[in-house]
């Protein structure tokens, strides 16, 4: 019988990214995947620590797992990902989960087959944890998700240091692929039949910095920009501190790169935002705004945001929601601040009391509920070039896509459209999707079949 293997991802998309790799080599290795946790020959957790939440849903996985070990001893279940490169969380996992035999960090994924064979060897628990990143590990095998857009790992780790978060301490400092690596790598995504890149990184505008010779964000976009057959490029994530002139450029002369900005902005007060160490202030990130809409004025623009950072008062909280109103964001993920033990925003004075942060969410919700949905309603009547990606889970009658400005739209259609770029007219608007209708007067622009 042929092994399985089955994997949990948590967290961000360069741990969907890793993941994918981490099949690669168990595919390798011999081993089929399985979505049945129950008949796996080995289960991997890899795992994200940026707020306990994802920490306590890892656990709770964790425990649920320990009956399946007891009935299947030759079970592997392994845990990986941000969350183990924490001080002393190996030694916790074994404590706490003996039953978790195989325990590696974000630095020696590359490492998997290895640990692996030991396992099976000496039949004993493996644990390998490298303090420090090494250099990039290249050519390593990759099971991708199908569908129309691969992830595109294009930098590991984070210089930052945003003082309330955990991932430049879990992911260790920035180091830039080259960028022959990562052309040849998008050239061979199309030939599989992909349409679509989304380029990964915890600030992608540094990408390059770090390289001999160097290089810049901007001319990699330029290489993507030729690469026949591919249609769209995505990225994440960028930091407004710096998003220069000559990237906005770059972005609006480029024929693939989607006009969509995701610029998380973490909160509207200049004293919140120093003492984040986030590098701007509320103006110069209008200002940037300002810059990006005066180029290219149909760009949509998005945003990460934290309330109840330690000392943040009722009037730091105003310029938040001040913010908000001012740029009118398409959409935000919205964060209450979670302490992370080893950051300094964890040792600040003024920490804000549960209750006064959920109130503060709620109305920043409310009324960033409210301009999405001004936005949407905004594309009324409007074309948008889609790019198809599949049938709708909630209503297998219509397909979904997204346009450049990454809106989601159901429209009706046929599951052969999958992958094809169509012009659809926007007739309903609501705050998360948008629906429409083919528009066949106009011509969509073709491409080679999936
Ligand atoms: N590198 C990206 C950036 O700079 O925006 C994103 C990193 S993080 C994985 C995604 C988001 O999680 C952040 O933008 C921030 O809003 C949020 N986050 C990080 N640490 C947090 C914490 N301790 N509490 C609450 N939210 C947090
Ligand atoms: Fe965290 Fe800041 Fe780095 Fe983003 S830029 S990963 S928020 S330290
Ligand atoms: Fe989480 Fe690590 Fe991503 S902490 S958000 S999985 S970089």
């Amino acid at each position: 019988m042929t092994p399985k293997y089955h994997i949990m991802t948590f967290g961000c998309q360069m741990n969907e990214r890793d993941s994918e790799i981490l099949a690669g080599m168990l595919q390798e290795m011999g081993y089929q995947p399985t979505a049945e946790v129950n008949r796996a020959d080995i289960i991997l957790l890899n795992t994200c620590c940026v707020r306990e939440t994802a920490e306590n849903k890892v656990w709770g996985r964790i425990g649920e797992l320990k009956a399946l070990k007891s009935e299947n001893p030759d079970l592997i279940i392994g845990i990986c990902g941000c969350m183990t490169q924490q001080p002393e969380m190996a030694a916790k996992v074994r404590r706490r989960a003996p039953h978790v035999e195989l325990v590696f960090g974000t630095h020696n994924v590359h490492r998997l087959p290895e640990l692996v064979g030991k396992i099976k060897e000496e039949r004993q628990a493996v644990v390998d944890i490298w303090e420090t990143e090494g250099s990039i590990v290249e050519n390593l095998p990759s099971k991708r998700i199908e569908g129309v857009r691969a992830y595109v790992t294009i930098m590991y780790g984070c210089n930052n240091f945003c003082t309330y978060c955990i991932v430049p301490y879990v992911r260790g400092r920035e180091r830039s692929r080259h960028p022959e690596d990562i052309t040849r790598e998008v050239a061979e995504l199309v030939s599989e039949g992909y349409k679509e890149v989304m380029l990964l990184g915890q600030n992608v505008n540094s990408y390059g910095k770090d390289l001999e010779p160097g290089t810049e964000f901007a001319d990699l976009l330029q290489k993507l920009d030729i690469v026949d057959g591919l249609a769209r490029i995505r990225y994440m994530t960028s930091h407004p501190r710096d998003f220069n002139d000559r990237l906005i450029d770059v972005i609006a002369a480029s024929e693939k790169v989607c006009e969509h900005f995701h610029l998380p902005v973490q909160a509207g007060s200049n004293e919140v935002l120093k003492k984040m160490n986030r590098g701007y202030t509320k103006e110069s990130y209008l200002e940037l705004v300002g810059k990006i809409r005066a180029k290219i004025p149909h760009a949509s623009i998005t945003t990460d945001l934290i309330v109840g950072f330690p000392g943040e008062t009722d009037d730091d909280f105003r310029e938040t929601l001040d913010l908000l109103e001012q740029v009118r964001f398409d959409a935000a993920f919205t964060f209450i601040y979670n302490k992370r033990s080893g950051t300094p925003a964890a040792e600040m004075s003024g920490q804000v009391h549960d209750q006064v942060k959920k109130e503060r969410i709620q109305q920043l919700i409310t009324l960033q509920n409210r301009i999405s949905q001004e936005n949407n309603l905004a594309q009324l009547g409007k074309t948008h070039e889609i790019l198809v990606e599949g049938v709708n889970s909630g209503n297998p009658d219509l397909m979904e896509g997204r346009t450049r400005t990454n809106k989601l739209v159901l429209f009706g259609g046929t599951p052969e459209m999958t992958g094809k770029l169509l012009k659809v007219r926007i007739t309903e608007s609501g705050t998360w999707h948008l629906d429409g209708e083919l528009d066949l007067s106009k011509s969509s622009r073709s491409l080679p079949p999936l």
